[in-house]
């Protein structure tokens, strides 16, 4: 068991009530005194297939980002990214090939979500966390999703940068870029071109594509499924009460969530992976 704490300035109380932390508190982060603005905390991580990897959060307080990265079992790095200045949230996905099957090296698929800023907690929070036992393999204290999102519609990458000025960075390698009617929706109200999407597939006498995962043919345009699992990412603060008036900050707590994003693909060949769902 172990303790997480933010350290003295954040709550002034936090040295009291200790033995009433532990039994409370699942990890043990220490707080020191932050002055760079752009802080990685690497925590060990179980992955749902039950292999341990080595996460990044990366807390940009400046510009107001969050970034988790890891590597699953089979090589893919996945990459989120939460912009909290443009309520954005992108996810990559950089999947191994298999050139002996034509494919190239490795395939980045990109995808562009609305960011709820209460889905984690806030940055300058979040580049205050330590830990103080890095040996410790993280499990969530809570599990959410799966969320389904039916990413039907391409974003324009060259003009993406309305959107999030990240988008750019993460999803460089990306073909394409897939987003939800309903956040174009959401997007263009605030003001953004619609210019920059198109619905796929963007011919409408084009009858909807079967699943890739019973399409025949390796060049038949099919619906790719790509499910996603972020295993532990910190969701809510949480607060004790010390002997003074008001709680303080006094840890957090960890959320997993898994995500199933389908996509239009133009080539089943681009999709192997949903073969045998
Ligand atoms: C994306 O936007 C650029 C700049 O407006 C434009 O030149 C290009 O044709 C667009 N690409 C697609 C695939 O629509």
């Amino acid at each position: 068991m172990s303790l997480l704490e933010f350290p003295r300035g954040f709550g002034m109380y936090a040295q009291q009530n200790l033995s009433a932390l532990l039994t409370i508190l699942f990890l043990i982060f220490t707080l020191f005194v932050t002055v760079g603005i752009c802080t990685d905390l690497k925590v060990l991580v179980r992955l749902s297939d039950g292999q341990i990897t080595e996460e990044t959060l990366e807390a940009d307080s400046e510009r107001d980002v969050i970034t988790v990265e890891f590597k699953q079992g089979d090589g893919t790095l996945i990459t989120v990214l939460a912009d909290f200045k443009r309520h954005v949230k992108i996810f990559r996905a950089l999947v191994l090939g298999e050139p002996e099957r034509g494919q190239t090296q490795y395939q980045a698929l990109c995808f562009i979500t609305h960011l709820d800023p209460r889905e984690f907690i806030p940055t300058e929070s979040m580049a205050r966390l330590r830990q103080k036992n890095s040996h410790v393999v993280r499990s969530a204290d809570e599990s959410r999703g799966p969320e389904q999102l039916s990413m039907d519609v391409a974003v324009n990458l060259t003009q993406a940068w309305q959107l999030s000025a990240h988008i750019r960075n993460v999803c460089g390698e990306a073909q394409q870029a897939y987003t939800s009617q309903a956040d174009v929706t959401r997007w263009t109200g605030r003001g953004l071109q619609r210019s920059m999407f198109e619905v796929q597939p963007s011919d409408p006498d084009v009858p909807t594509p079967l699943a890739c995962s019973v399409a025949t043919g390796l060049w038949e345009p099919c619906l790719c499924s790509y499910r996603l699992s972020l295993e532990w990412y910190p969701c809510l603060l949480k607060y004790c009460r010390g002997r003074g008036p008001s709680p303080y900050k006094c840890g957090i707590r960890s959320c997993s969530k898994s995500f199933r994003f389908s996509f239009h693909t133009p080539h089943r060949q681009l999709c192997l992976w949903d073969e045998e769902a």
